[in-house]
């Protein structure tokens, strides 16, 4: 059956009783327990009754119920508190720590086992080998500590006889990589005496029942621990001889190698020894009765015989550089022999423990990622009241005084006073604080501790009753002290040796005799210098201090009790640094049985404990808070006004995020921080942040893709820029190539024409063509600029004839053409005859110039020839007969002109195409026969329609025949094959109906 199946019974958490009485707690808790509940949660303190038997509520199914729960998600276990006090440490990424407190028998040690069980179980999920071998450690080298640490005594057959405070380091992934141990003040009067009904230290029990025959005669023991005095009076039990297997084999999980064991085991062997060497009185000197048991102990601890047995009968005092030995009394020979036992079974311990924090060392920070986090675990001594109480349950006493110090501070002070500081209405709650007792102890000058000092240090004959006096004499009105002395009426009080203090847990008499031998503890240096040179390394390695030199006078170590409140101050700071959880173990009854509840008892220990302030201080107060930066930054991404980034302030963020999850009900708003009143409020607000997470990964990856892409984008820029500087730098450059090239270039006759271009990069080709237009212009412009204005209108023609006729057919434009042929004598006889009539036709037609004129032969409409002379005007063509140059008909418009046809030879063949099919086919005819002229009359009539018309003449060269119309008739006119000169009088001949063959004049 688990935990959850299970009914519950009376309340689960005090806070909702109805009624906050000590008694209405009591009863609350005897409930559960009869049912078998025996964690009640106290807000997020765990109260836990201790059952005396086994219960089957922390198996694996019980702990995955708990693994990552909110504290209150589940009915009150040890499990929740520890996945708390584990969850905090993830989530804030701080230490914690878990205080368990309660008094001897209560189950403090047990509640720190199931601890660390849980923790081991919900850890290393990856199965890593280091931490697997770690939490190993962890949890077997509880049982080395419980056998050398541990005792029954009459309230707990297993009581740790010293305190432990252990911390666990996790890595950031949360696995447990290291510890350490610490102890506090071992219990070591226990190795040579015990109360009545109790026993020494598990250990020696269990050598004598676990070892092995050849072991115990190895040591010289036997088997019965009846035969040794330090243990003769204990008892032994059942699981002994069990529990020395374990610790054979933790020791061997632990790494202590085989000769290590076997020093241990002699060290433990030689104390049982050494209890029942024997001393008499022998006139004024004492002797040892049992010669051979000493050698035993020398031969066990491997130390020199002679010397061992000087050291534990005399002393060596050294003063001022002189050294005598100095003969013990009886009595002062059993105190050494005493003490020495009692030193190296402390050493032994103190050794273990290093041992074990040696091989859980956390690797150092720098080899780990990220933060190495803390949680503590306190388990130490519980508040013991015996029948006689002596120097060590002062220590523990006090010890259980500073713890409950530390409580109050955090759980009932400061969260008041945070209250009153942050502004939240609070009427405070009542309690009841220990301060006064602390200071009663510890007080630096004025303390029983002090006091106890001052006494060990003066030399003369100060006793445990001067120590009395003086503290009667101080703390006679001290509410929490008493004597006989300072209350005479109190019988139960012994003159001169008891005095009493009124802890918080109850009142406790102590007997002051040996208060300050044990204070002092001495150990003297001869024993120290003997065992330094022991023969055993490890020994001699436990006691470094003996290689003092014996004329050295050696300082004077702490006492014991200063040394032990120091270690307290130490450890309630450290455990402030952190975060605390706490466990309140309660005792039900004094006979360990498992079904009796004493409510007398357990009522005490709910008043001492503060049980009822810790409910009332809950109920009203507030079971979360946090600086509203820290909530703000945990909880922005379940608003959506929060998230991403809020703008205002940190306090209205939070606000923004109680408003939107309707808790505004729950919630109070200090000055610097957000306080909520139930764990439910902040377990809904880590169920919403766990449901938004993935959402987050999300916008991650997206941010994360937006910022490769912008790596990418900038890449891409850079490339380009690349790519500008090259280009840029090819065009800059071919420009300079260009201006280097043609340089002067004006200068030149041919201005550059002959130079050659470089080679422009692809982008610069359209400039290079776009510049060599330019330059084309501009040398022609050069070019022209040499031709006289009047010329340029016969450059035109030149240039319009030639780039018709390139190519195709000769062209010959050299010289001056003259245009107006007829007007020259040269070509003309009768020139004044053709000039008069001309003049006649210009002012009856009104043009101007005469482009060009010529003595013609032409092919008329029966395909025969006519002599004439033609004219071309800017409007027209006129023929002319050519003895008195009359028009016979009108003029040809050059409106109607559509293309020329001219042969590809050198014959003055031409034929103008128009568009009424009329074409004129005529010859031209010069007086200087290797003049050509068709390229002269080619290019004016182009210019003219050009400039006329705006369009341009098509121009046809023929090789064999030109085809032509003749009014209606297509016809053609054959070439000469090989046509000489131009000029001369060219002839038509007609062939057949539609074939005429041309020939160039002579
Ligand atoms: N949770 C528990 N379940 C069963 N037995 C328990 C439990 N807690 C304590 N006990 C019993 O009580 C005894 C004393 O407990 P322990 O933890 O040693 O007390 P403390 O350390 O407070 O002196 C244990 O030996 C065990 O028998
Ligand atoms: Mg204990």
């Amino acid at each position: 059956m688990t935990v959850h199946e299970g009914k519950e019974f009376g309340v689960g958490d005090l806070v909702l009783l109805d009624n906050i009485t000590d008694e209405a707690i009591a009863q609350n808790l005897k409930l559960r327990f009869e049912k078998g509940k025996i964690y009640t949660f106290v807000g997020e303190v765990v109260l836990s009754v201790n059952p005396y038997k086994q219960l089957n509520i922390y198996g694996q199914d019980v702990v995955a119920q708990y693994k990552n729960r909110e504290i209150h998600e589940r009915p009150p276990h040890i499990f929740a508190l520890a996945d708390a006090a584990y969850k905090t440490m993830r989530r804030l990424n701080t230490d914690t720590c878990i205080v368990i407190s309660g008094e001897s028998g209560s189950g403090k040690t047990e509640a720190s086992k199931i601890i660390m069980r849980y923790i081991a179980a919900v850890t290393n999920i990856q199965q890593r080998a280091e931490i697997e071998r770690v939490k190993n450690i962890l949890i077997q080298s509880t049982c080395i500590l419980e056998a050398f640490g541990n005792a029954k005594t009459n309230r707990n057959d297993n009581s740790s006889r010293f305190g432990k405070y252990m911390d666990i380091n996790f890595d950031f992934k949360g696995d447990p990589v290291g510890g350490n141990i610490e102890n506090y003040l071992l219990e070591k009067s226990r190795v040579v005496t015990q109360h009545s009904g109790e026993r020494n230290f598990h250990v020696f029990y269990q050598l004598l029942a676990g070892a092995g025959e050849k072991l115990l005669s190895n040591l010289q023991l036997k088997r019965d621990f009846k035969c040794y005095a330090y243990i003769k009076d204990g008892s032994s039990a059942s699981q002994d001889k069990a529990d020395y297997n374990n610790v054979a084999a933790a020791l061997s999980a632990l790494g202590v190698t085989g000769p290590h064991v076997d020093t241990i085991w002699r060290v433990v062997a030689a104390i049982l020894h050494l209890g029942n060497i024997a001393f008499k009185k022998d006139g004024d000197t004492v002797k040892v009765v049992n010669e051979d048991v000493l050698k035993t102990v020398t031969k066990l601890l491997q130390i020199d015989q002679k010397d061992f047995g000087q050291a534990l009968l005399s002393r060596t005092l050294a003063a001022r550089g002189e050294v005598m030995d100095k003969l013990l009394t009886h009595d002062e020979v059993f105190y050494a022999r005493d003490a020495f036992a009692k030193a190296i079974y402390e050493r032994l311990f103190t050794w273990l423990v290093k041992q074990i924090n040696e091989s859980i060392r956390p690797l150092s920070q720098s080899t780990t990622y990220g933060k190495n986090t803390v949680i503590g675990v306190l388990d130490i001594y519980g508040f013991e009241i015996f029948e006689s109480n002596t120097f060590e349950q002062f220590c523990i006493n006090y010890c259980n005084e500073k713890l409950q110090q530390l409580f109050i501070e955090l759980v009932l002070k400061q969260e008041q006073e945070e209250y009153q500081r942050e502004g939240i209405t609070w009427t405070p709650v009542e309690y009841f604080n220990n301060r006064t007792i602390c200071d009663l102890v510890e007080a630096q000058h004025n303390g029983i501790i002090a006091l106890m000092d001052e006494a060990c240090l003066n030399v003369g004959n100060t006793t445990d009753q001067t120590f009395l006096e003086a503290m009667d004499k101080k703390f006679a009105k001290h509410a929490h002290y008493a004597s006989r002395q300072t209350a005479p009426q109190d019988k139960t009080l012994v003159h001169h040796r008891d005095f009493r203090i009124v802890h918080y847990a109850g009142d406790v008499v102590y007997n002051v005799v040996g208060f300050l031998e044990k204070n002092r503890d001495p150990i003297f240096q001869d024993f120290k210098r003997v065992l330094y040179n022991s023969k055993d390394q490890l020994v001699a390695e436990m006691w470094p201090e003996g290689a003092a030199h014996k004329t050295q006078v050696t300082k004077r170590p702490l006492t014991t009790a200063t040394a032990f409140k120091n270690s307290m101050l130490a450890l309630a700071q450290k455990l402030q640094q952190k975060e605390p959880h706490y466990v309140r173990c309660i005792k039900p009854n004094e006979l360990k049985s498992s079904t009796l509840f004493d409510e007398r008892l357990v009522h005490h220990q709910i008043r001492y404990l503060n049980i009822t302030q810790n409910v009332r201080v809950r109920r009203a107060g507030f079971a979360y808070r946090s600086p509203y930066k820290r909530f703000l930054q945990r909880y922005k991404l379940i608003c959506a006004q929060t998230w991403p980034n809020f703008s205002g302030s940190d306090r209205d963020g939070c606000k923004a995020i109680i408003e939107a999850h309707r808790m505004g009900q729950d919630a109070a708003f200090g000055k610097t921080k957000l306080f909520l009143r139930s764990p439910q409020s902040v377990h809904y607000l880590e169920e919403a942040r766990n449901a938004k997470l993935p959402e987050l990964v999300i916008l991650l990856q997206r941010m994360w893709r937006g910022a490769i892409a912008r790596r990418r984008y900038k890449q891409m820029l850079a490339v380009r820029t690349i790519i500008g500087a090259y280009r840029h730098y090819k065009v800059r450059s071919y420009l300079q190539q260009l201006t280097k090239t043609f340089k002067g270039v004006e200068r030149r006759p041919d201005f550059g024409k002959s130079l050659r271009w470089p080679d422009p990069p692809k982008t610069l080709r359209r400039f290079s063509d776009y510049t060599k237009a330019i330059f084309n212009r501009w040398r022609a412009s050069k070019v022209l600029r040499r031709v006289p204005q009047e010329e340029w209108q016969q450059v035109r023609t030149k240039v319009a004839a030639y780039e018709a006729l390139k190519g195709r057919r000769g062209c010959d434009v050299t010289g001056k053409w003259q245009g107006n042929y007829l007007a020259t004598i040269h070509d003309n006889a009768d020139s004044s005859a053709y000039v008069q009539s001309l003049n006649t036709l210009r002012s009856r037609d009104s043009f101007k110039l005469a482009l060009f004129s010529s003595f013609v032969v032409k092919l008329n409409r029966n395909m025969k020839q006519a002599e004439r002379a033609i004219v071309v005007t800017e409007k027209s063509i006129y023929k002319m007969e050519p003895q008195k140059f009359k028009c016979s008909k009108g003029p040809l418009s050059l409106d109607l002109l559509t293309g020329i046809s001219v042969s590809d030879g050198n014959d003055q063949l031409i034929v103008l195409h128009f568009s009424n099919k009329m074409d004129l086919v005529i010859g031209l005819k010069s007086p200087n026969a290797r003049q050509d002229r068709i390229a002269e009359l080619v290019g004016v009539l182009i210019t003219r329609i050009r400039q006329a018309y705006k369009r341009d003449l098509k121009v046809t060269v023929c090789s064999r025949e030109v085809p032509c119309h003749l009014g209606r008739k297509s016809i053609r006119i054959l070439l000469h094959s090989s046509p000489p000169n131009g000029g001369g009088s060219p002839v038509f001949h007609k062939h057949s109906s539609d074939t005429v063959a041309f020939e160039p004049g002579a």
